[in-house]
């Protein structure tokens, strides 16, 4: 049984068939799906869909191509959604040098404030770095502990700072890009992260693992994300499976029933 940790159901190429992609998951051996909110209305939708579906847990937050719509009256209602049963962890929150769609003064103010907000909630973080490395792990750093915790989702850093995360007590998620025929840098990164510190995910419906590169990712294709992991790590499929599966319920905090299905 497989948890993809990170994943974005409420987005339309995936919420207009959601009972599809969750039977092909269940199929596939997932047992729960983390669906993470990107700005108020998705996180809204995402709390929704896990209130109607057994199968999924949700996070809520800003990302930070959105910072720059970020309001107070933003941060009560992100809270009051947070409060949701279902809700296991907050984000996606961070910084993204790569596309800039906010300043980036912006983009730091709007990461601390809702580290903060998670703190104060006692959720764990799911933290979204591109090409901002050092910013993020200084904020981190500065605003740290995190006594919930926290995970480097889709880990695009080198193998030389999976330590200072460690540190940190955060786990370290991989996605499709581990899977690429290039991809030497999550390879290398993989190696140095100690088995009780890794979790999978998707990212759906973006970064479509091989042999699906490209194309419209869903929840069912995180199995070629623990196949890869299992060869770079040299165990097999099925411990990968429960070791990532254990880290995960480990962090969010989950418990219950499972199977990716409706009520
Ligand atoms: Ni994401």
């Amino acid at each position: 049984m497989i948890i993809d940790t990170h994943a974005h159901l409420s987005d339309r190429r995936l919420a207009g068939e959601l009972q599809h992609w969750l039977q092909l998951a269940r199929q596939a051996g997932v047992k729960w799906i983390i669906n993470v909110g990107a700005d108020l209305a998705s996180s809204r939708l995402a709390v929704e869909q896990a209130a109607r579906h057994e199968g999924l847990w949700a996070a809520v937050g800003v990302h930070p191509h959105d910072a720059k719509d970020w309001t107070p009256a933003m941060a009560a209602e992100l809270e009051e959604l947070a409060r949701h049963p279902k809700v296991c962890a907050y984000g996606e929150i961070g910084l993204d040098y790569h596309y800039d769609f906010s300043p980036r003064p912006v983009q730091r103010e709007v990461f601390i404030e809702q580290l903060r907000l998670a703190r104060a909630l006692n959720l764990p973080v799911i933290i979204h770095d591109r090409e901002a490395h050092q910013d993020v792990l200084n904020i981190l750093r500065a605003e740290g502990p995190f006594p919930a915790g926290g995970v480097m989702h889709c880990y695009s850093g080198s193998a030389e700072m999976v330590p200072a995360y460690l540190e940190l007590g955060f786990y370290i998620s991989f996605a499709g890009p581990l899977t690429f025929r290039n991809a030497k840098k999550p390879r290398l990164a993989a190696r140095q992260v100690p088995m009780d510190r890794l979790l999978v995910e998707t990212d759906c419906p973006y970064l479509s693992p091989e042999p699906y590169r490209g194309r419209l990712n869903h929840s069912a294709r995180v199995v070629h994300v623990v196949e890869r992991l299992a060869e770079i790590k040299e165990v097999d499929f099925a411990t990968m499976a429960a070791q990532t599966t254990r880290n995960a319920e480990q962090l969010f905090g989950l418990k219950g029933a499972d199977a990716t299905e409706a009520n």
